[in-house]
């Protein structure tokens, strides 16, 4: 069942709406056409109990001045970073929004996550679309796309990704959800364990852009094909860990096709998250630099007190020509799947 109320105006005055997807279980999600955010996610704890463990804010201008940190957010048109924001695609050099100086993050200065989306509703699913004007944030071609929010009965959240653009272009979205499964505003999720289903990642170059190298995980802090508590290895003595601040790096997933590439678990909640995606890489980033701030309800939201778990194609692809391309040809389309399912243990 899927329910609409209005959710304020952005400060240019354009209204927002927030839905309400809950299913015949009682779980329910909340989303906004604002940045396809995702705000709100309330799934059982192992006692019965409904906790959202989604982090978010209670209204637009909380989002628009907080849009550095993406919570819940949808980033395009490519999410992570591009190296010194600028590529070349078919012989031709594109200079990007250098929003984080001297690379481009996110999508730029206005990303996808800073627009309201037009809507519509298809049986349980929301549909949001836009179109991203040829240059926007400097990127080429005119492009479509269109994210889709599902919530199943059985506690899985559904989101499918698809675009089409009249040139060349770059595409790479994901969902930013920061997610603590005790609870949105319970504090750290140094607790919380988490597998990925991978032996390397994208090390990062001092310039917090992959730089080429895939790194076997073995004997590292990164090794989490057996799940870990984060905080067993997000403050360990690795160059890498230091350079990030924490965990904040791209694992290179094993699996083809829609595949399971992550669990996170909170042992105090018993609640679980597994994650499914179509695409290769999963950003993993322990909210090592999430300012203190109010959030939802008041609940204090600071460094640590959220997880997000990014599955997209690899940073700085576009200057990597090793890595999996992020590449749309004109008239092809984009199409990935990302599946949050919830349980309890
Ligand atoms: C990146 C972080 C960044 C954060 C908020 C994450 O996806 O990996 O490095 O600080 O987004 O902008």
């Amino acid at each position: 069942m899927i329910t609409t109320r209005p959710f304020g105006t952005t400060a240019d005055g354009t209204s927002v709406t927030c839905f309400r997807l809950e299913n015949a279980a009682g779980a329910w999600v909340e989303v906004l056409d604002y940045g396809c955010i995702l705000r709100a996610v309330a799934v059982p704890d192992r006692a019965g109990a409904l906790r959202d463990v989604c982090l978010g804010f209670d209204t637009v201008a909380e989002y628009q001045e907080n849009h550095q940190g993406y919570l819940g957010a949808m980033v395009g048109r490519c999410a992570n970073r591009i190296r010194d924001a600028r590529f070349t695609l078919d012989g031709r050099e594109y200079v990007l929004a250098a929003n984080e100086r001297p690379n481009h993050l996110h999508g730029g200065d206005r990303g996808f996550d800073q627009y309201v989306w037009d809507h519509s509703i298809e049986g349980d699913t929301v549909v949001f679309s836009r179109t991203s004007p040829d240059g926007e944030e400097g990127y080429p071609g005119t492009l479509k796309v269109r994210v889709s929010y599902t919530l199943t009965e059985d506690n899985a959240l559904r989101l499918v990704l698809e675009g089409e653009s009249d040139a060349d272009t770059v595409v790479n979205l994901t969902s930013h959800a920061y997610w603590n499964l005790n609870g949105h505003g319970a504090g750290g999720v140094g607790s919380h364990t988490l597998s990925i289903d991978a032996i390397a990642l994208t090390e990062l170059g001092a310039d917090n852009c992959p730089n080429g190298t895939i790194a076997s995980v073995v004997g590292t802090p990164f090794d989490l094909r057996t799940a870990c508590p984060l905080e067993a290895g997000w403050d360990a003595d690795h160059p890498q860990i230091r350079q990030g601040g924490g965990y904040d790096h791209n694992w290179v997933l094993r699996g083809s096709g829609l595949h399971r590439a992550a669990v996170l678990a909170a042992p105090e909640s018993g609640i679980t998250l597994s994650l499914s995606t179509t695409q290769p890489g999963l950003q993993v980033y322990t909210g090592n630099f999430l300012p203190e701030t109010a959030g939802k309800g008041g609940a204090r939201y600071a460094p640590r007190c959220g997880v997000a778990m990014e599955a997209q194609g690899f940073p700085n692809a576009m200057n990597l020509p090793g890595f999996p391309s992020v590449v749309l040809r004109a008239g092809e389309r984009y199409h990935q799947e990302i599946i949050f399912a919830f349980g309890h243990n």
